[in-house]
């Protein structure tokens, strides 16, 4: 198969044209690929919203992963700086995170004990932090739903035939709850991708679009948003090491201000 012109570019991967209909993940960390791989396996078999993924291939030395190429912009990029624009399309991002939560599956939950790993791995947190986050984390609920946990507008494409899920390197089963608090959590953050839209540079539409999606979602499962402070502390704890630089501090100041209540 040919390799074509680069179509996107991410923290982890860059992805490029594959043959007439599909794409190559070619991720900086080989280990990722093997790891997005078993996930999107898994996520082929179930009911959603994703590209069919057709395997890990070697690509000059590399290890990559094929899907399915999907045609056109990313929520991202679709979306347009007006409240009507921000609030449609947050409520599109509600819907489709609330079905891959419904999503059946016989995954056994990991997710409280891969942040547990990850808070213990890192070396921005003290080790008497450490405890008093991990025992946060052991008294909020396990869950059994699928969690994207990246689930945030880059990782939607909006095709001819509706919003499409991507980047599945993430994959946790757990608490719906922990989903939702990571993707609030990212949209508040003042990270932003290189030559970032307008929305997302304006912190007031940011905020607007937090709050529009964290409606949707309460609405559609009947919730309140109590939860989003209990899940922050160890959600923000797990993020630290993914960031670099000032977001990094962003996070860490964000997390010391909490622990310090
Ligand atoms: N199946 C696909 N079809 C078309 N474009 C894709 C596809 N998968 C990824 N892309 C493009 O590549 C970009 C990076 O891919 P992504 O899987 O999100 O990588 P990362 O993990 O590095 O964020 C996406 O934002 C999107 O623009
Ligand atoms: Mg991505």
């Amino acid at each position: 198969m040919k390799i074509g012109e680069l179509i996107g570019i991410g923290n982890t991967a860059k992805v490029y044209r594959w043959g007439k209909t599909e794409v190559i993940k070619l991720f900086y960390d080989q280990s990722s690929a093997v790891n997005e791989g078993n996930n999107a396996e898994l996520i082929n078999n179930l009911k959603l919203r994703t590209p069919k993924y057709s395997g890990l291939v070697e690509h000059e030395g590399k290890m990559g992963i094929v899907y399915e190429r999907i045609d056109g912009p990313t929520m991202l990029w679709h979306i347009e700086p007006s409240e009507r624009s921000l609030s449609y399309n947050a409520k599109i991002m509600a819907n489709l995170q609330c079905e891959i939560h419904n999503v059946e599956n016989k995954i056994l939950p990991n997710l409280k004990s891969e942040i547990t790993n990850k808070v213990n791995n890192s070396h921005e947190i003290s080790n008497d932090e450490k405890q008093i986050i991990i025992d946060m984390l052991k008294s909020l609920p396990d869950g059994n739903s699928l969690c994207h946990y990246d689930f945030h507008p880059d990782n939607i494409i909006i095709s001819p035939n509706g919003p499409i899920i991507i980047d599945w390197l993430n994959l946790l089963v757990g608490s719906h709850e922990a989903d939702i608090t990571r993707t609030s959590m990212m949209i508040q953050s003042h990270s932003l991708p290189p030559n970032a839209p307008n929305w997302l540079i304006h912190r007031d539409l940011r905020e607007f679009f937090n709050k529009e999606y964290l409606t949707e979602y309460m609405k559609l499962t009947d919730t309140n948003e109590g939860f989003l402070e209990r899940w922050m502390i160890p959600t923000l704890a797990a993020r630290i090491d993914e960031m670099q630089g000032e977001y990094r501090q962003e996070i860490k100041d964000k997390l010391h201000i909490r622990l310090r209540k």
